[in-house]
């Protein structure tokens, strides 16, 4: 079984960015033990603060993975263009957020990919990918 999965922007930033919301954790750190405890699956990780290599990496994948967990950041609120590219792949996609984006600010409300997405996970922490990852097993 071959996972991908996709951050977008800032997420570079984890342990570092506000980490009252996001946690003190790196997300290189957490994918490692990921990867360990899921040993028997293929996992792949790529972070972009780029929408177009977001887009990019969709189509390279999404064909041919099993699944796809993705946290499309800010991106989520605003982009058509990644919610085209979800809806154009036959790769089954699960949105998922750090923080409990219903209980920040209005416009973390609406999600352009949603509706294109098999489900959404928010608010789990970090823990919210190991949840999006085991949606697929
Ligand atoms: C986020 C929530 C988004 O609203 C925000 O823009 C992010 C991170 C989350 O994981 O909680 O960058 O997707």
């Amino acid at each position: 079984m071959k996972i991908q999965i996709i951050n977008g922007p800032n997420l570079n930033l984890l342990g570092k960015r506000e980490p009252g919301i996001y946690g003190s954790e790196g997300f290189e750190t957490f994918f490692e033990a990921l990867k360990n405890k899921y040993a028997t699956i293929q996992l792949h990780y790529f972070q972009s603060n780029v929408e177009g290599e977001i887009i990019n990496k969709l189509h390279e994948v999404g064909f041919s993975f099993d699944g796809v967990v993705i946290n499309a950041g800010a991106y989520t609120h605003t982009s058509i263009a990644i919610a085209d590219a979800i809806a154009a792949i036959k790769t089954p996609v699960i949105e998922v957020h750090i923080s409990n984006v219903y209980a920040r600010e209005d416009y973390r409300h609406h999600s352009m990919m949603a509706k294109n997405c098999k489900g959404i996970i928010t608010g789990f922490g970090l823990q919210s990918y190991e949840l999006g990852v085991m949606s697929f097993l």
